[in-house]
Parts: C-alpha cells; sequence; structure tokens
C-alpha cells in the first residue's frame, strides 16, 4: 500500500473516491492484512470490540418478485413454499429473548398484499408482547407502501433492511426484470427513513458484470443516503437462476469472492466509521471461517439463523448455505466460541443500535 494512503488511514484523513478505489484494487496478502487491520482499529475505536447479534427468522419464502440471481424467485419451481404460523415466529422468538439476543430479523421474500402486511404487523406486535418490549425487531421484507412501513413501525418495529443491491441503476436493470425499479426501491429508503425507521441497506459483491467503479460508487451510496447499517455479501451462483450461466467457472473463484467482499467490508468500515456492519452468512458459506474473517475487517454484527431447522432447506437465495442441517442451539454454541476465540465479546441482551443513529438523534 502506498505510503500516503496508509498515512491517511493511520490519521483517519477522510478518503476520496480514488483513494476508495485504490484501497478496492489491493491485492498482495500483506497489503490486504494492513488493510483488515486498520479496518479493525476503526471498528474498536467507534464501536467496540463487541458483537451484536440479531436471530434471524426466515418466516416466508413466498415471493412475487424475479430478481436473475436469487434462488427463491417466483419462477424457480423447485422451490417448495412456505410460510411460518405466527405460532411458530413467537415460539423462535420467545427463544431468542430467553437466551438474550436481544433483538430478531423477521425476513422474508417480498409480498404486497393487504394480508401480508396485516400478518407482518401482528407478528411485530406479538412479538414485542411476548418479550414486554426487550426484543427490538429488525424487519427485512421488501418494497413497500409508506403506510404499510409506517404501520410496521407503528407496531415496534424499528430497524429496516432493505438492500439497493447496486448503486449503478443501469446495471441494476441488468439484474432484475423490467417491472423491478431501481428508482422504486431508492424511494422506499426515504420512506423507511422518513417513517422513523433505522435504516439499512447494501449491495452484493462480485456480481457478474460488477466494476471496481460500480463498488466505489455503492460505497459513495451508503454515505449520501445516511445510512445506519450496511448488510452486503459476497454473490454466490444458485444454479436454478438465470444469472448463474453468466458465473459457469465459480466454485473456482470462491476465495476472489470472499477477499473482494472482505475488502468491502473493511473499506466501507474506514469510510463510514460508525455505523453498523454485517458479517454476512454469505462469508461463511464460501469459507468456513467467513464470518470471523468478516469482523476482523470491520464488520460488527452477525445474525444467527434461529429458523427452524425443517424450513431451512426452502431458503435458500445462493447454493450451499451453512447450517442446512444444524439446530439453532448448536449454531449459537459454535457462533459463542467463535467469537470468543477472536477475542471479542457479545453485547447480550441489547438491541445494539448503530452509534451512527444515536450520535445523529442528538
Ligand atoms: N448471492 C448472494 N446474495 C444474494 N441475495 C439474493 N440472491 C443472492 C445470491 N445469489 C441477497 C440479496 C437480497 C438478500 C436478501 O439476499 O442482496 O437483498
Ligand atoms: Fe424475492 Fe428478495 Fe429474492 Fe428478489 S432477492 S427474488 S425480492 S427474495
Amino acid at each position: 500500500m502506498r505510503k500516503e494512503l496508509s498515512d491517511k488511514l493511520d490519521a483517519e484523513a477522510p478518503l476520496t473516491p480514488a483513494d476508495l478505489r485504490e484501497l478496492l484494487l489491493l491485492k498482495e496478502e500483506a497489503d490486504l492484512q494492513s488493510l483488515y487491520e486498520a479496518a479493525y482499529r476503526i471498528k474498536v475505536k467507534y464501536v467496540g470490540k463487541r458483537v451484536n447479534l440479531r436471530g434471524l427468522i426466515e418466516f416466508s419464502n413466498l415471493c412475487t418478485k424475479n430478481c436473475y440471481y436469487c434462488g427463491i424467485r417466483r419462477d424457480n419451481t423447485h422451490v417448495k413454499r412456505y410460510r411460518m404460523t405466527l405460532e411458530e415466529i413467537l415460539r423462535e422468538a420467545r427463544w431468542a429473548d430467553e437466551i438474550k439476543l436481544g433483538s430478531v430479523v423477521l425476513q422474508s421474500g417480498e409480498r404486497s398484499d393487504a394480508e401480508f402486511a396485516d400478518f407482518v404487523e401482528s407478528a411485530v406486535k406479538g412479538i414485542k408482547e411476548i418479550s414486554g418490549g426487550a426484543l427490538g425487531i429488525t424487519l427485512s421484507c421488501g418494497e413497500q407502501n409508506e403506510e404499510t412501513y409506517r404501520r410496521w413501525f407503528n407496531a415496534g418495529a424499528h430497524r429496516y433492511l432493505l438492500r439497493i443491491e447496486t448503486s449503478n441503476p443501469e446495471f441494476y436493470r441488468r439484474l432484475h426484470p423490467a417491472d423491478h425499479s431501481y428508482e422504486q426501491r431508492k424511494n422506499c429508503l426515504a420512506l423507511l427513513k422518513k417513517a422513523g425507521f433505522m435504516t439499512g441497506s447494501g449491495v452484493m459483491i462480485g456480481v457478474p458484470g460488477q466494476t471496481v467503479d460500480d463498488l466505489v460508487s455503492d460505497l459513495l451510496f451508503f454515505r449520501d443516503q445516511d445510512l445506519d447499517m450496511v448488510g452486503m455479501g459476497p454473490y454466490i451462483v444458485h444454479d436454478d437462476t438465470p444469472l448463474a450461466k453468466q458465473f459457469p467457472d465459480f466454485a473456482a473463484h470462491k476465495e476472489d469472492q470472499l477477499v473482494l467482499a472482505l475488502k468491502m467490508i473493511a473499506v466501507t468500515r474506514l469510510f463510514l466509521k460508525d455505523v453498523n456492519i454485517a458479517s454476512t452468512t454469505a462469508l461463511q458459506a464460501l469459507r468456513e471461517d467467513g464470518r470471523e474473517t468478516g469482523l476482523l475487517a470491520g464488520g460488527n454484527v452477525i445474525m444467527p439463523n434461529i429458523t427452524e431447522t425443517r424450513y431451512r432447506d426452502s431458503y435458500q437465495l445462493y447454493r450451499g448455505k451453512p447450517g442446512l442441517k444444524d439446530a439453532p442451539e448448536n449454531g449459537m454454541t459454535a457462533l459463542k466460541k467463535m467469537i470468543e476465540s477472536i477475542g471479542e465479546t457479545i453485547a447480550f441482551g441489547e438491541w445494539g443500535d448503530s452509534p451512527h443513529f444515536r450520535n445523529k438523534s442528538r
């Protein structure tokens, strides 16, 4: 790494788009280590040596959309569709509360019918009720209208994740059918913030056709959107999708995909400093220690899957999703061990809001 650039990182000087680009293009092992270490220092300084957990409940894989990269897209007829009942969701949330996860994420495929809006609203209310308000609730249920977002917020959800997938509108159009709209997705982020949500977004990293300049523009997008949370992960092929054809030798590139994703996490930390950044399960799909590596590269949030084991097979956005057969308890034990092994502590029983949101609201 050029001395001027590493000095800039040490001094926490503002990074220009050219700097971001240069960091994303680093290749030498020693440079990558310096990059991760610099990002880790910033993480420790701004969010501490602590990992926040969110218990992930994948409550339905019904989806009305048809994104070209995703395994549960509407046209994939190989998927067994399911939706959990309210009781099943509450059972998992109760367990999350008992083991002091502090917060849960309700994630699903996208639907925009009235029944769905009602269902999510009652699930949010139910979780608040059974936990006596203790559990923080994040929603990740796609694009909705303003009223639905408001209702869900008023029911007690306070964070929302909606990935932009790519900040390049032209590239977005190549990854989605004609009736999926970049502008609408972006507008939803505005509606979420207006409704009061702590808002998270993110992109897929290493998608065929994506350039390093796209990633730089993604970083600028995160900043300009004033995001509180960033959730990003490597693109991973799912063979039942149209995009898979564009990456036929994916298996030979797993390590490259992992490294690119880690670099993006590190550069996001260096650039945005006080936001929550997820170390996503997709990292672990590429390498067993992917999630810990993500923490050491600047991530501070892990979303352990607490979905009942029997549904996990049917919620594969990409191939090779880890923990398909694990019981939630076993996954948690392994996770605790892993986090302790890298010298970090789990922030049990906390909502774990991003310092960025707190700093803003003052
Ligand atoms: N590889 C990696 N991430 C994917 N997602 C969907 N399909 C894939 C894939 N093949 C991500 C999208 C979506 C999130 C829920 O999962 O970014 O927003
Ligand atoms: Fe549906 Fe989300 Fe998959 Fe797109 S990425 S097909 S909206 S679940």
